[in-house]
């Protein structure tokens, strides 16, 4: 198993956030954690990627125990994890933030007669390829659309070469065509790169489009779990989700 999260339970003084949670990942699933508003979603992402410990439970990756890990460390374990909000650098350009995240990653050291934009340059360009951003490579990133900058974000998340890669709702705030090429793009490079995705989502188009498993959270606990089809047909799910959004 990729990804065992083990009774995990989440207090935050005193209110259980989180609730003996048991969730497991497959290599190569497209595995999507849906729910309410407050169900728990970012905060099991944050117990995941080591953003915060759980107050009881484990959390393995390749079965090795995590938990408590810094986020950093995960992440070198080959982690990738979006966020709600970007961290771009918004003063630099678009090449600068991929070139970066590429040395962060690689822990080149600066040789004082190599120039910095020198550095790196071709894997840098090839990440901006893969999200279609040489085009964009010199704008200043502050300046993006919306949909680059989710564009720009992934590419900073590709270069640390994660395994599973964790979207916390990646078309939110997104336009109807931004949306679909975001899922296009997030389909396509975990097809070429052979990635596991964990992803959140409130468009159900999305949802039932991309996974291949779905474990629906209410209240901090898991309500529901399985193919996409038997969780859409689970009266209990209706009830709580589906019939909300309707
Ligand atoms: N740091 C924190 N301190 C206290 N309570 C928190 C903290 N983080 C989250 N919570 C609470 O835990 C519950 C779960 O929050 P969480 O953000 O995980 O929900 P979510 O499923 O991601 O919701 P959304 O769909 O709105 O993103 C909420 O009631 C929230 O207020
Ligand atoms: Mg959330």
């Amino acid at each position: 198993m990729l990804l065992r999260v083990e009774n995990a339970t989440m207090s935050f003084d005193g209110f259980i956030a989180i609730n003996d949670v048991n969730l497991t990942v497959e290599k190569g699933q497209m595995a999507c954690i849906i729910g309410p508003n407050g169900a728990g979603k970012s905060t099991m992402f944050n117990l995941i990627t080591g953003h915060l410990t759980p107050t009881e439970g484990r959390v393995f990756f390749h079965d090795e125990d995590i938990t408590g890990l810094a986020p950093h460390t995960i992440c070198q374990k080959g982690m990738g994890r979006s966020f709600q909000r970007t961290n771009i650098f918004p003063r630099l350009s678009v090449f600068e933030n991929v070139q970066v995240a590429v040395l962060a990653h690689a822990r080149k050291s600066f040789n004082f007669f190599t120039p910095a934009k020198d550095l790196v340059q071709e894997e840098t360009y090839a990440l901006l390829g893969d999200v279609g951003l040489v085009d964009e490579a010199h704008s200043i990133s502050g300046t993006l659309s919306y949909g680059f900058q989710k564009q720009l974000e992934m590419a900073i998340t590709l270069a640390s070469e994660p395994e599973i890669l964790l979207l916390d709702e990646p078309t939110a705030g997104m336009s109807p065509q931004e949306t679909t090429s975001t899922i296009e793009l997030v389909e396509r490079i975990a097809q070429e790169r052979d990635l596991t995705l964990l992803f959140t989502e409130h468009d159900m188009d999305v949802v039932f489009s991309v996974a291949d498993k779905i474990t629906v959270f209410h209240q901090g606990a898991v309500l529901a779990e399985g193919k996409p089809e038997d969780v859409r047909d689970n009266p209990d799910v209706q009830r709580i989700y589906l019939g909300e959004a309707a």
